[in-house]
């Protein structure tokens, strides 16, 4: 299913202000491990600039910033009021700009970023593009994002993403539709194998994919 990228924007405009604690509280903070994992990752590979595509309200972003203060570090969304709350919490950079076709030259990045990003975007395959063509020679490409586990944990994280995570997220939010298309975005992103299979496919070396807490989540990483 193709996302309409009008319909993301006016979810996330509207659940902004909520957002961080919204978040925290449906990912029961485990979010927050997932996160210092990916900046452990980007640590090894030293970048020098870093670019963090749909920030957000700045989670990765800004713990990048702080945990590796010698990185310079753009936090990019096309979302205004998210980006809003992430420099109200001390996010430096950032840029209102779509992924998929971003205002800036080629290579100027040592590392693109993007955390429960990329899932939202209208074609997966074209906002890797212009990751891609954001990236220097040797530059690293970071994805976090759900995704459905196999096996025997598959139906009860169906049953928690589709039945209780929208009621809990009415609740938190008034927004029930933003929540329930969460649940429809992960069943329709590419995971694991097909994941790496894409990565490959629109020019990237390399592509491993690590999955997190029995394959909830996972992070990919790959290489220009
Ligand atoms: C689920 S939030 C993730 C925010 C943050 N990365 C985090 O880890 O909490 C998804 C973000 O993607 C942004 N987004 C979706 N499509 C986008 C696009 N085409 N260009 C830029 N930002 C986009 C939304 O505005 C929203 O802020």
């Amino acid at each position: 299913m193709a996302l309409d990228a009008g319909y993301v924007h006016a979810i996330f405009s509207a659940i902004a202000p909520r957002y961080v604690a919204v978040n925290h509280v449906l990912s029961m903070g485990i979010d927050i491990l997932w996160r210092s994992r990916a900046v452990e990752l980007i640590a090894d590979w030293k970048p020098s600039a870093l670019m963090d595509v749909a920030t957000g309200t700045g989670d990765l972003a800004l713990n990048i910033q702080q945990e590796l203060p010698e990185i310079e570090v753009l936090g990019v969304d096309f979302c205004e009021s998210m980006l809003e709350i992430a420099r109200r919490r001390g996010l430096r950079h950032t840029l209102c700009a779509d992924a998929m076709q971003l205002p800036l030259p080629s290579a100027c990045f040592d590392a693109v970023s993007t955390a429960f990003g990329l899932r939202n975007m209208p074609d997966y395959s074209g906002a890797l593009r212009e990751f891609h063509r954001m990236l220097r020679p040797g530059g690293h490409l970071l994805i976090l994002d759900f995704c459905i586990p196999d096996g025997i944990a598959a139906a009860p994280y169906r049953f928690y993403l589709h039945r209780v995570l929208p009621r809990l997220a009415d609740l938190l939010t008034a927004s029930a539709t933003a929540y329930s298309y969460l649940g429809e975005s992960i069943e329709n992103f590419p995971r694991y194998e097909a994941m790496c299979n894409v990565l490959s496919d629109t020019g990237y070396n390399n592509p491993v994919c690590l999955p997190l807490l029995g394959g909830i989540a996972a992070i990919y990483f790959a290489q220009v």
